[in-house]
């Protein structure tokens, strides 16, 4: 596998950062995930959009232009003859001796990797996914795609230890998202239900697509906020990411949700949404 680093490319056993990179000390960097569906890269500008606006967030500068990054994600693409999987990108504020405050001229770290994965063909699709919920621990800026992901990995570990697939967190009585992907529900009048974009929540790339999706087709997208117990009365409920794309949720925390099998709609959009990327 050949990866990405700071202007190399190099195989992924060579290629290694410094003990002092910020992104590995701190976990002060920030991150993207963007899908490769059968050669196309899906959403990709959203994305690098993202990317720019965490960055601004927490005052690293861009070393890349958009055109720039699409230029290396492509020949990283090639070189490691991927047709379909994932492509990471991090980029943290760069290497210094280890104190809180850092230079102001310091140069960003960028490492960018591909995954081989069948993200179209996915063998979870069958059956749906299981979800557990967790109080959602993280930090009050959760718009940023920050690297700091403790939160997100301690509620994954939990949602295995429990059998299930993903983990919904929940803040206030209501669910904020999943540890990696956009919460959703389908409400017995049909209305297709998600969290308002805030500080609370990742603005999702996939939410963003599947609310244009809904929108042209007549279906009813309300954002507003909703409990554990009202998306255990939903018709469906589903998850949203770059790399599941939209999943069907058939239980939570034990409970089947709907008829405990993967929702029609939720069918639907993934189908729909993998017609715009290709
Ligand atoms: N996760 N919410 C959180 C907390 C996420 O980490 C993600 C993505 C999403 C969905 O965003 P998008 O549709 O833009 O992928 C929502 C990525 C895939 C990850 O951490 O691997």
């Amino acid at each position: 596998r050949i990866v990405y680093v700071n202007g190399a490319f190099l195989p992924i056993e060579t290629a290694s950062i410094p003990v002092m990179d910020r992104g590995f000390l701190f976990g002060d960097g920030i991150y993207e995930v963007t899908a490769l569906i059968e050669g196309h890269l899906a959403d990709n500008e959203a994305h690098l959009r993202r990317l720019d606006r965490s960055l601004r967030e927490i005052e690293i500068p861009n070393p890349h232009s958009q055109e720039k990054w699409t230029a290396i994600q492509q020949e990283l693409v090639m070189r490691n003859g991927l047709t379909e999987g994932l492509i990471y990108i991090e980029v943290t504020r760069g290497v210094s001796e280890r104190d809180f405050l850092s230079p102001a001229d310091l140069k960003p770290t960028v490492v960018m990797f591909t995954q081989a994965k069948s993200v179209r063909a996915n063998a979870a699709l069958s059956k749906g996914a299981d979800v557990i919920t967790v109080p959602d621990l993280r930090w009050a800026r959760r718009d940023i795609k920050s690297t700091s992901l403790l939160a997100q990995v301690l509620a994954k570990r939990a949602a295995a230890e429990a059998g299930a697939s993903e983990a919904w967190m929940v803040e206030d009585g209501a669910v904020t998202e999943g540890a990696s992907s956009t919460a959703f529900i389908v409400t017995q009048s049909g209305e297709i239900v998600s969290r308002p974009l805030s500080h609370a929540v990742l603005p999702g790339v996939t939410r963003r697509a599947i609310l244009r999706l809904v929108d042209e087709r007549n279906l009813t997208f309300v954002e507003r906020t909703f409990t554990v117990e009202e998306a255990l009365r939903a018709r469906e409920a589903f998850f949203t990411s770059a790399s599941t794309i939209v999943m069907p949720v058939v239980s939570i925390d034990g409970q089947p949700v709907g008829d405990g099998k993967p929702g029609p709609l939720a069918l639907q959009l993934r189908e729909l949404y993998i017609e715009t990327v290709l």
